[in-house]
């Protein structure tokens, strides 16, 4: 049996296939759960240099086996709520429960460099362009408005609800949402990101209410300026974090394992921002 502090748990990440959810997935891996990736690109670490070099396997899943545990791919597109309850049903007969679920799939964007025609994802690094929307709070586009509400907030509910079922019948779990600094601060432009966002602290909020008779945690991580290969190397903008210095994926999957484990265990409804200090 072994000593690890999730041993025998299964935790489902969203947008588990690159960048902060494939971190997270490897750290609760690393903690002994078996773990479960939904996202609408399984093969999503393959766009950006940044994870591809990164990888020890072909596949996410092949990193979380190689730690020692059971791994289960979902390809699912989180703003399809039927999928989304489907996909958790695989989840929980393949892997026996659902003990932790973070809701990362996300991002402020249109079309990511997977989706875009003509994207060529074998060769270099496409640049920060997957973060750069444009738009109003008076005149946003409204593919951008409908897109960025859908898969930020949207899919994040969709993911909450569709857990919810069996932690309450488990009696326990750990939900963990995923906001941004962008959720927490008003920004020059407008971007309907920061609203998905923001929205998501007060459901995590609401959520927490629902389910802690249940047993069930439900916390918010609201990163900063995060090293991923969708956002590029960000150093340039350092000197606005009080820490000077951008974040690694490793600073917030730190965090994910207190809102994971037992060190959270009184701690529900409350956003941690993972920011170095970036938001006065
Ligand atoms: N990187 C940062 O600095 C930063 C800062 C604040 C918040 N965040 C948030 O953290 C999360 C992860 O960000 P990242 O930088 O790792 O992004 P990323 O683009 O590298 O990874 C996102 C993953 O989600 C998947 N995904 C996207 N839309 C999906 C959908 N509709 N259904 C299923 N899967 C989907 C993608 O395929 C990808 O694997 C996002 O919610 C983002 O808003 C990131």
């Amino acid at each position: 049996m072994s000593g690890k502090k999730l041993a025998g748990q299964v935790a489902l990440v969203t947008g588990g296939a690159r960048g902060l959810g494939r971190g997270y997935a490897l750290r609760l891996a690393g903690l002994g759960a078996d773990v479960a990736i939904l996202d609408r690109n399984l093969q999503a670490a393959e766009v950006y240099a940044f994870e591809r070099e990164q990888r020890t396997a072909g596949t996410v899943t092949g990193e979380i086996e190689a730690l020692g545990v059971r791994a289960l791919g979902l390809q699912v597109d989180v703003t399809d709520r039927d999928a989304v309850e489907r996909a958790v049903g695989e989840v929980a007969d393949g892997l026996g429960r659902i003990d932790v679920a973070v809701c990362n799939a996300g991002g402020g964007t249109v079309a990511f460099a997977d989706e875009r025609a003509g994207a060529a994802p074998a060769t270099g690094e496409p640049g920060p362009v997957d973060a750069g929307t444009t738009g109003t709070a008076s005149d946003c586009p409204q593919d951008m408005l409908l897109r960025v509400l859908d898969i930020n907030l949207m899919g994040c509910m969709y993911t909450c609800m569709a857990v919810a079922p069996h932690m309450k019948t488990q009696r326990s779990g750990k939900i963990v949402t995923v906001s941004s600094v962008a959720g927490v601060e008003g920004a020059a432009g407008y971007h309907p990101y920061g609203t998905a966002k923001a929205a998501i602290i007060h459901y995590t909020r609401a959520l927490a209410q629902d389910l802690g008779p249940y047993g069930i945690n439900v916390n918010c991580i609201a990163p900063g300026l995060i090293r991923t290969g969708r956002l590029g190397d960000q150093q340039e903008r350092a000197k606005r974090v009080a820490l000077r210095r951008t974040g690694t994926i490793e600073d917030c999957a730190k965090v994910v394992e207190f809102l994971a484990t037992d060190l959270s265990d009184y701690v529900t409804g409350s956003t941690i921002l993972v920011d170095g200090g970036m938001h006065r």
